[in-house]
């Protein structure tokens, strides 16, 4: 790798240790990759500020880095802690447990990150342009910034992400570099199902998409329109069952204006076709229990929007949870204070529900509340629940969550 005299200094040590080590994971990072020089990034986002991801070794790393004066370069956000920064009781955290999560925030903090603590820093503080290179773990959202904005990274991890941060940089390889953006694989919607795809099909085929995808890079065709919330859902999907880091929409997303836009001069080295029976026995395998008694509904997985937030309120209206059924709303803070300011929130809690900040079911240590059937309408929680919250997990459509939220089974 080619590094420039001033990248060589830092590398010597000459502005202090924390970045010396940041530019030596960097420059490994790169010659590991066959990158040939350091490219600057506009922003980061980091993923090891949960205690649940951090544990010991890093409070141990941060506390380091704190005592050698690290500080990020880039404006760098945080994705969800392993606590609910106010509430932590409430959702039946040890103390313990919450204590390490403050001390993390705290090192954090003093490092100069934006405590966002959210898996969509994109609705607010972190939203990267078009064509514009950051360094962002969050594998659902490296795939929406990469795909949805059509911004460039590659799919960081924990400390890397830190590193770039405090280096303002990263070495030039993978989807940083145009010519590996381009589509490799093709997943043709039937027309049939295109014309009524719904909230209830995105998850499946982002799960399905991971799941088929491997190391290569899926252009979907034949969907008409996709909301916000909708692509959301299927990058976040798509990240959990496979690597997906991009993937391209023929006429919605900005890389893929036309299939010859997507592809060049290459031919999509597989196709599939997804029809109705597909998108079906996907959502069967999302399931890990066929129906009965409903202990938990987890909704905005990844985040919820205001939007999302206003659904909410607005299917829960006049009606009331299950009593023995926990209903849980996963957003961020400024979602939440503006859903307050609209009165979103307070119609899910007068329903029953909780707002749960900050945070999120596969974060935070739920152990205490014994959940043994868990219903969602994320694919990505529908993933992860049976290992993370070890209860069995359905995926629905958001309207039958709230029906067995309500009816207390499904
Ligand atoms: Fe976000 Fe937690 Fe889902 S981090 S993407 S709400 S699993």
């Amino acid at each position: 790798m080619q590094l420039t005299d001033e990248e060589q200094r830092i590398l010597q040590g000459e502005s202090g240790e924390a970045e010396r080590i940041a530019m030596r994971v960097l420059t490994k990072l790169g010659e590991a990759n066959g990158a040939d020089r350091m490219i600057p990034v506009v922003s980061a986002h980091l993923v090891g500020c949960s205690y649940q991801i951090a544990g010991e070794a890093g409070i141990q790393i941060y506390t380091q880095l704190v005592e050698q004066g690290a500080k990020v370069k880039v404006p760098t956000t945080l994705d969800p802690g392993s606590i609910d920064f106010r509430k932590w009781e409430e959702f039946r955290i040890p103390s313990d447990y919450a204590k390490r999560q403050f001390l993390i925030a705290n090192l954090l903090e003093k490092m100069g990150v934006i405590p966002t603590w959210t898996c969509t820093p994109y609705y607010l503080l972190n939203i990267p342009h078009f064509g514009e290179d950051v360094a962002w773990s969050e594998s659902s959202a490296v795939a929406f910034i990469n795909s949805v904005i059509g911004s460039r990274t590659n799919r960081m991890s924990a400390y890397l992400d830190l590193c770039a941060a405090i280096i303002g940089k990263v070495p030039r390889f993978g989807l940083h570099l145009p010519e590996n953006r381009r589509g490799e694989i093709l997943l043709e919607i039937e027309p049939d199902l295109a014309a009524k795809f719904d909230d209830v099909h995105f998850p499946p085929l982002g799960y399905f998409m991971g799941e088929i995808a491997e190391d290569k890079i899926p252009v979907i065709s034949g969907l008409r329109s996709a909301t916000f919330d909708q692509l959301k859902f299927l990058s976040a999907a798509a990240a959990s069952t496979g690597s997906v880091a991009l993937y391209h929409i023929v006429g919605i997303t900005p890389e893929a204006q036309t299939l010859k836009m997507v592809f060049g001069k290459r031919r999509p080295v597989r196709t599939w076709r997804i029809g109705l029976k597909e998108i079906e026995e996907t959502i069967d395998r999302m399931s890990t229990f066929r129906g009965g008694k409903v202990d938990a509904v987890a909704v905005g997985c990844p985040h919820a929007s205001v939007s999302q937030m206003q659904r909410y309120a607005h299917l829960l209206k006049d009606q009331n949870i299950s009593v023995g059924v926990e209903f849980w709303v996963c957003t961020n803070e400024i979602v939440e204070t503006i859903s307050r300011k609209m009165g979103y929130c307070q119609g899910i809690e007068k329903a029953g529900g909780k707002i749960l900040v900050g945070t999120c079911h596969n974060d935070c240590p739920l152990g205490a509340w014994k959940f043994n059937s868990l219903v969602t309408d994320s694919g990505k929680f529908a993933y992860y629940t049976p290992t993370t919250v070890g209860s069995k997990c359905f995926y629905t459509s958001l309207s039958r969550c709230v029906q067995a939220a309500i009816e207390g089974k499904i």
